[in-house]
């Protein structure tokens, strides 16, 4: 198996892994911080992800290995957990606890987790474990949910056991992504197509800003509070679920109902960005990729002034980016505090690209950022233990 993994399975528990499983990080090309406000989204499933190789045991109890994180807990089956402090193993026992909770009859694993996805940069990390898991248990117990009910599940572990009270986008896009499309989903009925990420000359580059994202957690769940804020604004005179139900024109119309200034900045957002996601799938149908790039450019120029979750490093980015003239456009992707930005770049200039930013990003910020060529990969699955791939 790739990285050599059902070897080191072995070599940790003396005995064969019994399955294997994948599932991909994700990358959002635009519509950010719109999926928890019913908004239109167009992210990919990135070729990186988390790998899980499981044996059962008679021990009742489950073995937390990963080749990423020091600690390693045995966890002894019960009939529920709570989340326990800030360990990397508190995803998958969220998993396990919302299949017993549901009634299903577990036994005792023994798991082994790596992940070659930048961890905490904004990929979702986070999603890839709860969904290669939920995905997991729903195989060796029989789970009988749906691949969509798995999504429902890691969303629901990540807002009631992590407590980020984060939208279905990252879970949805590491369980549908396939090679080399891209989904637009619409994030109120869960509708969507698989659209093709053709890019022509340019290839996405993920360039990881390597800040750790500190408060992600509390900034996000305020974001959401702010819009839910804007919402209960809005509906004193319009009659709405969700933010992304009216357009830019009518949000103009009743923008003064809200009063406060930051939450109007917010929802303002949120409307302008699913307006654009719209103009972006068109943009993109049409092969018009210096378009979508000015997009990008409008999202993250969005992102930064009005819902105010970038920073220097996004930023720094960015405005290099700007100035390349092989760039057509980029923004940051996924939460933001930090974390990663995303940039289409013309195919044969990616290592003048790579090298130069790093050039300027580590003159303004102090260290160098990574940058990666993206490959668009499949959603979810099961591996061949004895294949390579
Ligand atoms: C995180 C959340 C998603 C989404 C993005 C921002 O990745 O998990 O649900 O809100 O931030 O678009």
């Amino acid at each position: 198996m790739k990285y050599g993994l059902a070897q080191k399975f072995s070599e940790i528990y003396h005995k064969e892994a019994q399955h294997a499983y994948f599932s991909p990080g994700r990358v959002n090309l635009i519509g950010e911080h719109i999926d928890y406000n019913g908004g239109l989204v167009m992210p990919a499933a990135i070729t990186f992800g988390t790998y899980l190789l499981i044996s059962t045991n008679q021990d009742n109890v489950f073995r937390f290995k990963s080749l990423n994180f020091d600690e390693n807990p045995e966890i002894t089956l019960k009939d529920g957990y709570e989340k326990d402090g800030d360990g990397w193993y508190n995803f998958p026992l969220g998993v396990i606890n919302h299949f017993l909770k549901d009634g299903h009859k577990l036994g005792g694993l023994d798991l082994l987790f790596f992940g070659d996805i930048p961890i905490g940069a904004g990929l979702s990390s986070s999603a890839s474990i709860e969904v290669v898991m939920a995905y997991a248990l729903n195989d060796l117990f029989n789970g009988g949910y749906t691949k969509l009910e798995l999504v429902k599940i890691a969303k629901s572990v990540e807002n009631n056991f992590i407590g980020m009270n984060c939208g279905i986008m990252d879970q949805f896009a590491v369980a549908f992504g396939e090679k080399d499309k891209a989904i637009v989903l619409n994030c109120d009925t869960l509708k969507y197509d698989i659209v093709p990420s053709n890019l022509g000359d340019y290839v996405l580059a993920i360039i990881n800003t390597n800040k750790s994202r500190k408060l992600v957690e509390s900034k996000y769940n305020e974001r959401v509070e702010e819009c839910q804020a804007a919402l209960k604004a809005l509906n004193q005179e319009l009659s709405i679920n969700y933010l992304c139900d009216i357009d830019t024109a009518t949000f103009n119309l009743h923008k003064n109902l809200i009063a406060d200034e930051v939450v109007r900045k917010r929802a303002q957002h949120v409307v302008e960005e699913n307006d654009r996601v719209k103009l972006a799938a068109d943009t993109l149908a049409a092969n018009d990729l210096i378009g979508f790039g000015k997009l990008m450019y409008a999202s993250h120029d969005s992102l930064r002034d009005l819902y105010e979750v970038s920073g220097k490093e996004l930023d720094t980015v960015v405005e290099y980016a700007k100035t390349n003239p092989h760039v057509a456009g980029a923004r940051m992707t996924g939460a933001g505090f930090g974390g990663c930005a995303i940039a289409l770049v013309k195919h044969d200039e990616f290592e003048n690209f790579s090298q130069e930013l790093n050039t300027y990003y580590t003159a303004k910020i102090g260290y160098a950022p990574s940058v990666y060529q993206s490959l668009i990969g499949i959603g979810v699955g099961t591996l061949s233990l004895n294949s390579e791939a």
